[in-house]
């Protein structure tokens, strides 16, 4: 073929739609399903939270959801020039340049945490892990954390792994690698929750997740739930807008939506059917944080028969959720400079793959070695963290809301949804992304800042 074909070469698209549905699950099931949502979970007591989580899941993740697909797939183009392409002339395209900074910031630290699963992992197999009396479990986790060259050594081959399936492509990369992942992922969570659920003394657990005891829920929890959910479905920074891009006509988008928010939400729900239970039978703590996979649940391991079996199996499906989720974020850049500068993907994928490598290898850093050197008193993984998840996903999201119930014409909104005009379904999601999501959105972000704390007491001064 020759090098003008080339350029006229017809755009990338998905093989079918369970391939597009796999990949966009795919992006959506991560870290912040298996690490971060039992953790949060943990903190906010349980039950209660989850109810609020949910609603947080319909009200905002899903209308979202729908709100980039359609723009990705009406447009056809990388998450800035779908913007570019639908409102000529007008600023939205903003919010995509805003997504491809948080395409690299998030995947900086994704790729350090997701080393840290790659070696326990490792350490598992090995039955290093086994090995490390549980009283010194958080000093080994720290330990590791904090050093120089074995987390980097992990995050590289992470990112490394993620380079190579991004320059597949979408169907020969991207699709075919979800396609054979996202089932192993499933089976080896199954596997540890019949571990888990079988064990004596795992009835607290599920009891922890089923009984909502709202006397623990804080009016941070309700903000927590509303960040989380657009953390969880990838939502914000364009990466449903890129992968909505590569669709053919045809397939549906709210049957789309809805799967891909449903199977995220189970596969949360399942990874805490996979923790609670264990760490209840062995009378850990539920609300350890951050540290609770890499800290409590090693413990819980080792005290269960066949420990090193499924401590093996826990990592290795957390390594596999995180690397789905990886491709997505690379996904955005690589789009876009492909399309904006005409670069081929594999020299759109290393280049752009390597430069986040090396500040994911600063964010490695700045746990130990660097830490000393603060941003505003965060280290800068800490400061990555926040940026991206506090300011820029949930401002991303608003003015995608925006765009989507304001910015079109509501004819054309519910046309590119596949909805038909008169359709109640149709109109209610106008509605929620018009009005609920908005304003959903705005009170994460005041609280974010903590510019709502400062209105509430103000309000209350106000009245009492
Ligand atoms: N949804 C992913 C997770 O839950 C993280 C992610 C965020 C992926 C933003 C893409 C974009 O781990």
């Amino acid at each position: 073929m020759g090098a003008g074909q080339e350029k006229e070469q017809k755009r990338e698209q998905w093989g079918s739609k369970l391939g597009f549905i796999l990949a966009a699950s795919g992006s959506a099931i991560g870290l912040g399903n298996i690490w971060k949502f039992p953790y949060i979970t943990g903190e906010n007591g349980g039950a209660a939270f989850i109810i609020v989580y949910l609603f947080a899941i319909a009200l905002v993740g899903l209308p979202v959801l729908l709100s980039e697909f359609l723009i990705g797939k009406k447009a056809q183009k990388d998450a800035i020039g779908s913007f570019k392409e639908l409102a000529p002339g007008k600023p939205w395209y903003i919010a995509g340049y805003m997504g491809l900074a948080s395409a690299f910031m998030i995947l900086s630290f994704y790729g350090v945490v997701a080393g840290w699963a790659l070696s326990y992992t490792f350490k598992a197999v090995t039955g290093q892990l086994a090995g490390v009396a549980p009283e010194q479990l958080e000093n080994y986790f720290g330990g590791f954390i904090t050093s120089t060259a074995s987390p980097i050594f992990w995050q590289v081959i992470f990112m490394v792994l993620t380079i190579l399936i991004v320059v597949g492509g979408i169907k020969k990369g991207i699709e075919r690698w979800s396609k054979i992942l996202m089932p192993i992922l499933v089976f080896l969570i199954l596997l540890v929750i019949i571990r888990s659920v079988t064990l004596p003394g795992a009835g607290a657990g599920i009891e922890f997740l089923l009984k909502p005891d709202f006397s623990k829920l804080s009016a941070a929890s309700f903000l927590i739930a509303l960040g989380h959910a657009f953390f969880t479905l990838s939502l914000g920074m364009g990466t449903m807008i890129t992968y909505g891009g590569y669709l053919p006509k045809g397939t549906n988008l709210p049957s789309a939506a809805l799967n891909v928010s449903i199977a995220d939400t189970v596969i949360a729900l399942l990874a805490g059917l996979a923790i609670f239970p264990a760490v209840f039978a062995f009378g850990m703590d539920a609300g350890a944080g951050p540290g609770l996979v890499f800290i409590t649940l090693p413990a819980v391991f080792q005290q269960m028969p066949m420990g090193s079996l499924f401590a093996t199996v826990f990592f290795a499906l957390i390594s596999i959720a995180a690397l789905t989720s990886a491709i997505s974020i690379l996904e955005v850049p690589v789009a876009f400079f492909k399309e904006k500068f005409n670069w081929s993907r594999k020299k759109a994928t290393w280049i752009i793959g390597g430069i986040i490598t090396v500040v994911g290898v600063g964010a490695s850093l700045s746990m130990g070695p660097w830490s000393g050197f603060t941003i505003a008193g965060k280290n800068f993984f800490d400061q990555l963290d926040w940026m991206s998840a506090n300011i820029l996903l949930p401002l991303g999201g608003l003015v995608i809301a925006l765009f989507v119930g304001w910015g079109m014409k509501l004819k054309d909104a519910l046309a590119a949804a596949d909805f038909s005009e008169n359709e109640v379904v149709g109109r209610i999601w106008v509605s929620v992304t018009k009005f609920i999501a908005p304003v959903l959105i705005m009170l994460v972000f005041l609280h974010s800042l903590g510019i709502l704390d400062i209105i509430i007491s103000f309000v209350k001064k106000l009245v009492g």
